[in-house]
């Protein structure tokens, strides 16, 4: 049995991708994993493709350099903008990466439409145009950007009048139309699920990826040779380039209380973890 005790660096530009880190722990608990979120660049969404994809790969290189065998880009907008470019600087290394999930909310629709929410940048992505020419097959498929909501999300209002009130701006008119499907394009949005369920209604699905993600995670892993099949309930490690007290509050809010936090440094377009 191959057995290899490097961690699987998973980021996020802060706590979205926590999400996904939540998923592959359940499916993959003898895995190490080193975190990073980058709240001093947060939200992603807002800057240009080129601006996220320069970061993305400056995230990779430090995780890299901290032994990672493989990465999870547990971000769509980083995804979007930086998937193809890691795949290309290093083809040796295995990347997960998010993509909205087009498919399987048109698999499930009767309706025949179905709504997606994502960052501005994610819907300009070729990605995303690329995803919807592949997968729509006739389905009307509804795009809907959320500026401002994965902020409210890292200043902990999972659940207030607020946030409930941009929602309803941005859900209401996609109900109206008839969605029975809603594709969860931010890894962020998965934090505030019972809030955004509860506008929606029993009659819309909601559909996160990051089951998914930590299965295609699994499948990699062991296709390479890469899994650690020893240790259970294996060490997170956890960074951010923001307050690390702030990012370990909200981590338990989330019910991960476990982990200790620690610091990263930007300078000159370079991370590093420390
Ligand atoms: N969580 C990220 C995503 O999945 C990015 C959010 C942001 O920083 O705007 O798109």
């Amino acid at each position: 049995m191959p057995t290899d005790p490097r961690p699987v660096g998973i980021f996020d530009s802060g706590i979205g991708g926590l999400t996904v880190l939540t998923a592959i722990r359940q499916a993959l608990p003898a895995e190490r994993l080193l975190y990073f979120g980058d709240n001093l660049h947060m939200p992603y969404g807002a800057r240009s493709l080129d601006e996220v994809r320069a970061f993305s790969v400056a995230i990779t290189e430090a995780l890299l350099a901290k032994g990672c065998k493989l990465v999870v880009i547990a971000c769509n907008t980083a995804s979007a903008a930086a998937l193809a470019e890691v795949r290309r600087l290093w083809p040796d290394v295995p990347f997960v990466g998010m993509e909205p999930a087009v498919k399987p909310a048109v698999e499930q629709t009767a309706s025949g439409v179905v709504g997606v929410i994502a960052t501005s940048a994610t819907f300009q992505s070729d990605l995303y145009a690329s995803v919807v020419e592949r997968f729509a097959q006739g389905v009307e498929v509804l795009h809907q950007p959320c500026p401002g909501l994965v902020k409210q999300i890292e200043a902990g209002e999972f659940d207030t009048p607020a946030t409930e009130d941009m929602l309803h701006g941005w859900l209401d008119p996609m109900l109206a139309r008839g969605i029975d499907a809603l594709v969860l394009g931010c890894t962020h949005y998965p934090i505030i699920r019972p809030l955004i369920e509860r506008i929606v209604g029993p009659g819309v699905r909601v559909i996160d990826p990051a089951p998914a993600v930590a299965r295609q995670t699994s499948r990699l892993l062991n296709e390479h040779g890469l899994a650690n099949e020893l240790a259970e309930d294996a060490p997170m490690e956890i960074h951010t380039s923001g307050d690390p007290a702030a990012f370990a509050a909200i981590m338990r809010r989330m019910g991960l209380a476990d982990a200790e936090v620690s610091g990263a440094r930007w300078a000159e377009g370079v991370l590093t973890l420390t």
